[in-house]
């Protein structure tokens, strides 16, 4: 295929986007990128509560569909999988943007952690995206491509960043098995690795300025990363011109990650 515009479309596709908290969360600005390259989407929110940050963002951008997702809830993922099927018949692409840990873990060292902490933030951020996967699979027969979120913190020790570290490690680790799982179906699985951003999720984790600080003053690009950077990258990912790249842990740091 040679390269053109089409191949950086994304037009007649569709998508999952979990994870829009607020209109600072990744997920939105993934969604504001796949719905630029033509995406019809559908979105996930938390809750009642969420719903009414979730509903105009939505709307601002034309999602066709909104499906309520704690994954604390039994059989809400599968609901999720279940209306796709029954609406749309197939998919095209599946972002999951989902973390969690419980503060009293997240704040202390790893060594002290909970068993039921870590097990909880295991479940909620990595194992997850790996059932996102098995319900995705048989909506994927043409292909497609799954997206999780990941950071730093996972390769290298990052004071505040305690257990999220090893659980971003197993998700890296998990996307690797997927690509080469799900690759002979033409399915393929990234881990996207975005500098710090000030988001919901950020606000747990202790002393974040200063990570921001660090990330803007070592990065080669001397830049923060915004959510449409992310958006644009992961965009471009779901389209057929990456359609050879698979299993990555892409960084979209400004570099940050190569300097010592
Ligand atoms: N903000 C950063 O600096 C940064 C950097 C690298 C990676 N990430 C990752 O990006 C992803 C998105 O986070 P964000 O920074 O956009 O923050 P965010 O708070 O906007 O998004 C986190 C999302 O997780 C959802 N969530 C939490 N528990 C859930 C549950 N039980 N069921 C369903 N959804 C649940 C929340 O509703 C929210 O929409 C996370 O995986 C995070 O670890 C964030």
């Amino acid at each position: 295929m040679s390269f053109n515009s089409r191949s950086v479309s994304l037009e007649g596709r569709r998508g999952l986007v979990t994870g829009i908290a607020n209109d600072q969360s990744i997920a939105w600005g993934c969604s504001k990128a796949f719905r630029s390259l033509g995406a019809e989407l559908a979105v996930t929110y938390l809750n009642e509560k969420t719903k009414s940050y979730v509903e105009p963002l939505a709307r601002e951008v034309g999602v066709t569909m909104m499906l309520p997702l704690d994954l604390g809830v039994e059989g809400q993922l599968a609901a999720v999988f279940d209306e796709i099927a029954a609406q749309w018949g197939q998919l095209d692409f599946v972002l999951h943007s989902i973390a969690f840990a419980p503060r009293e873990d997240l704040h202390g060292r790893v060594v002290d952690c909970s068993k039921g902490g870590f097990l909880q933030a295991m479940e909620i951020s990595c194992w997850s995206f790996i059932r996102m996967a098995k319900l995705a699979e048989p909506l994927m027969s043409e292909g497609g491509t799954l997206f999780t979120m990941t950071y730093y913190g996972s390769q290298m020790v990052v004071e505040h960043y305690n257990l999220m570290g090893p659980v971003k490690a197993a998700l890296e680790s998990a996307t690797r098995y997927l690509a080469a799982e799900l690759g002979p179906q033409g399915i393929r699985v990234h881990a996207i690795s975005p500098g710090p951003l000030q988001t919901r999720a950020a606000s747990g984790i202790a002393e974040f300025d200063e990570l921001l600080d660090k990330a803007q003053s070592k990065a080669p690009a001397r830049s923060l990363v915004s959510i449409d950077d992310v958006g644009a990258a992961v965009a471009f990912l779901a389209t057929d011109a990456a359609k050879l790249i698979t299993g990555e842990t892409l960084y979209i740091d400004g570099g940050y990650h190569i300097i010592d």
